[in-house]
């Protein structure tokens, strides 16, 4: 989106070309976002609802500015079906964590829940969770039953047009829905294009560990096979759910292609800490952390919002030794190392710390005890971005952050009042 010139450069009888979201269609005019500026722009083309133009559609429009001093006026120029395979529609509405609280505001979101509560004086409520591509929120909507919105098609699964105000708990955005509405039948929009992702995009994220994996698929002393080998032998067979998978029920990394995004940050941070401590093994601590949550592709079951719902055999068995079982097999053909195999298959059963947290055991290795340190970082890390992504400058949560043990700070680096104790 970057490399286009936005609306706000534009200076009288300038004319641009550029990708922009239809956010509405009136009787001659059309309402155009390019994402940061909101314009009414007059069209004379009859014909552009038969080219594939609809409401919530990206298009590739040209617009022209004729200004006076008194007003500005936007020409449709031309406009068509969006080209550029890079432009989903989820980018250009406003996002829940750029709204400031006490906003009113109006877009297309996706249901990922939906709760009927009770208030004080028994009235019902549906409290609603629902996600903006980006982050999941809270909204309430008031003197409302969860039946009452089934009825008008608002339902769990699906896109609403929700009409919401920004207000603030617990030191977080919380929002309270003033109106929701289902999406027109015909709508472009669809769940799909609009789920929650990682912000590096899977395929990039994919390619990359692959390459790793692959510079290190050497020959161990001449004559076995390397445990980047199996690695990548594990990952191409399982390469579409390892991309997709979400690496928790709730906690870190709940979202669609959470474990992919988990698993290369974790590959990345140990391939770092490796110059570091000379003494760790890179294969293995590549190798472990591309694996350590394999057992999870078989212990959730992720829904097409990247929601995860635990398996029955994620329950007997969970994924510590769903997963060293699964490496187990996959090595029974190829001629690897017994020594390295039974590192590797240590690391994943031992990831977790120790037994109060899932561990089978404690990590016995330096490989072990680091691959559980870079684990238990990243979880960390991504609750702190997850939380400062709706949290205001310079405020501190009200409660405790659950995997944290603190309520935590979104520093203001801009404040000058501010004594240092
Ligand atoms: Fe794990
Ligand atoms: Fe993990």
């Amino acid at each position: 989106m970057n490399d286009y010139e936005t609306i706000s450069q534009m200076e009288p009888e300038d004319t641009i070309t550029r990708p922009m979201l239809v956010s509405d269609i009136a009787e001659g005019r059309l309402l155009l976002t390019d994402g940061e500026t909101e314009i009414s722009a007059l069209i004379f083309d009859r014909e552009f609802k038969n080219k594939g133009i609809k409401k919530d559609s990206v298009a590739d429009v040209t617009i022209t500015l004729k200004a006076t001093d008194e007003q500005k006026k936007y020409f449709v120029e031309n406009i068509s079906p969006c080209t550029d395979p890079e432009q989903s529609a989820k980018n250009y509405y406003i996002k829940f964590s750029d709204i400031s609280i006490g906003t009113t505001f109006t877009r297309p979101v996706i249901i990922i829940d939906m709760t009927e509560k009770k208030d004080k004086s028994g009235n019902p409520y549906t409290e609603l969770t629902i996600c903006d591509g980006f982050s999941n929120v809270t909204a309430r909507k008031f003197k409302t039953s969860a039946d009452s919105l089934e009825k008008i098609n608002v339902r769990k699964d699906g896109i609403a047009r929700a009409k919401l105000t920004a207000g603030e708990f617990n030191g977080a955005k919380n929002f309270t829905c003033e109106d929701i509405t289902a999406l027109e039948n015909d709508s472009p929009l669809t769940v799909n294009a609009f789920v929650r992702v990682p912000p590096v995009p899977l395929n990039v994220m994919y390619d990359e560990i692959y390459s790793v994996l692959k510079s290190l698929d050497k020959k161990l002393f001449g004559k076995y096979d390397s445990i980047a080998e199996l690695t990548l032998k594990i990952l191409e067979a399982n390469k579409e759910s390892y991309m997709t998978s979400s690496a928790a029920v709730s906690n870190h990394h709940n979202l669609k292609g959470g474990l992919l995004y988990h698993s290369y940050r974790m590959m990345k941070a140990a391939d770092a800490l490796c110059g570091v401590y000379t003494s760790l093994d890179r294969e293995l601590m590549i190798c472990g952390a591309v694996l350590h949550d394999i057992g999870k592709l078989w212990e959730y079951n992720t829904s097409i919002l990247g929601g995860a719902e635990f398996t029955e055999n994620g329950v007997l068995f969970g994924h510590l030794y769903m997963g060293a079982s699964y490496i187990k097999e996959s090595a029974k053909d190829g001629n690897y190392n017994k020594e390295k195999l039974r590192m590797l298959m240590h690391m994943i059963v031992s990831h977790h710390g120790n037994q109060e947290w899932g561990a089978v055991v404690f990590p016995a290795t330096a490989e072990a005890r680091m691959l559980h340190m870079i684990d238990d970082m990243d979880a960390k890390m991504y609750s702190f971005e997850d939380n400062y992504n709706l949290m205001e400058e310079g405020t501190v949560t009200k409660e405790k952050i659950k995997n944290l043990d603190t309520n935590i700070y979104k520093p203001s680096i801009m404040r000058k009042d501010i004594l240092i104790p």
